[in-house]
């Protein structure tokens, strides 16, 4: 029998607890960590913002994290159902909530463009690599903006696998198979930070990612790093929550939440010293956006010659794993709602969610080109950006705000403080319910609010 998954049905499946803490860091570690984190880092200016994500991830994300596998632990269901069970009273309002269901499949419309890039970067292995910054920003350039046709096919090769993953319900092989993933991305992660410390950009690396320039800061950019913590810890949309329902019981709340948490920042940490070394060796500019990490990584590859494609191939096929490990629970928890509530066959739910994921995603893609910008463009802004934005810097603050006053106000009292009880000791209870109840809601709408002050006062 399936060891890590018991139940492949409409119920929530049943993990192991190895299987949680696998499947909630399979769905956090991903390319939020090497793509998304070194180019936010690059746009934004740096120490400042990283300073930001870090002190967000370690006061606000980790108790949200936390707040969030309690919600699916106390509720054992779709996330409809579980704000229902948990809340001491008005259920009917509460279930509401469930709403944040619906921002996983915003994400993963955009995500998969970008695993289809790295599908790209897969094939691109077997070649000679451009050597020069200026070149690899060509090759991608070219990918991005006019080889449409390529780009259509890479995002739909990244679609049919990702869908195709949760439909046959071989989540458990591909999480069992993360067990050995995670440590070869890890492993190929501090080969490559080794080999940049060789270099004179390893120095700039480190300083542009640590030592805070506050000039560069605005409302912006602290709502920016908040929505990324957010992102790269995959809470404010009930995945976390999703997962947490089929954990067993003697899973420990909070020494896995802060496994996650801490790996996923590892990994972070380890790509951004390893990019902005190539780019700044390479005198690239560092705020070049999406695909500074596509300009980056080529030429640390084509300095190894030979070694430096094999490098580049096991790199890129991690990568794309880490990616489809990510995207497939990003869809679970609208899938959920809709078998179990509205009692729609797995099948059919999938292909509505696939069918809207195709759509979105063919705007996203088509933003980026050259020809067809207009097309895919709404009030000035590409509908890749408009999907990231409105999902990663306002879908999950509010998402995680409302989880959090959830389970710090409304969710029945003695079962967060038994449960929560069984793993913290009473000085850390407090802590953590103070930062869900009060640090939390509190910090995300001050940024919010002074965002939102700023752009109308323009
Ligand atoms: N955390 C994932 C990453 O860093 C992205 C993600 C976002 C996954 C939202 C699930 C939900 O790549």
């Amino acid at each position: 029998m399936d060891k890590i998954r018991l139940v492949e049905c409409e119920k929530p499946l049943k993990f192991t607890r190895i299987g949680f803490i696998l499947a909630a860091a399979g769905s956090a570690v991903g390319l939020g960590n090497v793509w998304k984190f070194p180019y936010m880092t690059g746009v934004n200016g740096g120490g400042a913002f990283v300073l930001i994500y870090l002190c967000t991830i370690l006061f606000i994300g980790v108790s949200i994290f936390m707040a969030e596998v309690l919600l699916g632990r106390l509720g054992e269901s779709d996330s409809i159902s579980s704000f229902e069970k948990t809340a001491a009273s008005h259920p009917k309002l509460w279930r509401k909530a469930g709403f944040l269901v619906i921002t996983g499949i915003l994400v993963i419309s955009f995500y998969l463009v970008v695993v289809g890039w790295i599908l790209k970067y897969i094939t691109l292995s077997f070649s000679a690599l451009p050597q020069t910054a200026k070149a690899s920003g060509e090759v991608f350039g070219n990918l991005l903006s006019q080889n449409i046709g390529e780009q259509f096919f890479y995002f739909t090769v990244a679609f049919l696998i990702s869908f195709a993953i949760v439909a046959k319900g071989v989540k458990s092989g591909i999480e069992r198979l993360n067990l050995w993933l995670m440590p070869l991305l890890i492993f190929l992660l501090i080969i490559m930070v080794l080999y940049s410390m060789s270099f004179d950009g390893f120095s700039r690396a480190v300083e542009f990612l640590f030592v805070p320039d506050w000039s560069k800061i605005s409302w912006k950019v602290v709502l920016s790093a908040i929505g990324h913590a957010f992102f790269t810890l995959s809470i404010g949309l009930t995945c976390i929550a999703t997962y947490a329902a089929s954990q067993s019981k003697d899973t420990n709340i909070f020494r896995s939440s802060l496994a996650v948490a801490g790996l996923d920042t590892i990994i972070a940490f380890l790509a951004g010293l390893v990019i902005f070394t190539f780019i700044f060796q390479f005198n690239a500019e560092p705020s070049a956006g999406p695909g500074l990490v596509f300009v980056s990584l080529p030429t640390l590859f084509s300095n190894l010659d030979l070694a430096g494609n094999i490098m580049a191939f096991a790199f890129f096929v991690t990568l794309a794993f880490a990616g489809f490990t990510s995207s497939v629970s990003m869809t679970e928890p609208l899938t959920l709602v809709l078998t179990s509530r509205f009692k729609i066959s797995r099948m059919k739910a999938l292909a509505i969610i696939a069918a809207i994921v195709y759509i979105l995603g063919s705007f996203a893609l088509l933003s980026q080109t050259k020809d067809y910008k207009e097309f895919a463009t709404f009030f000035g802004v590409g509908s890749f950006d408009i999907l990231d934005f409105l999902s990663s810097s306002i879908l999950m603050p509010i998402g995680g705000i409302i989880i959090a006053l959830f389970i710090g106000f409304f969710a029945k009292r003695e079962l967060v403080e038994n449960t929560m009880k069984t793993y913290m000791n009473n000085t850390v209870y407090n802590i953590w319910l103070f930062s869900i109840r009060f640090i939390a809601p509190i910090a995300v709408l001050v940024v919010m609010y002074n965002l939102l002050v700023e752009f109308f006062s323009k």
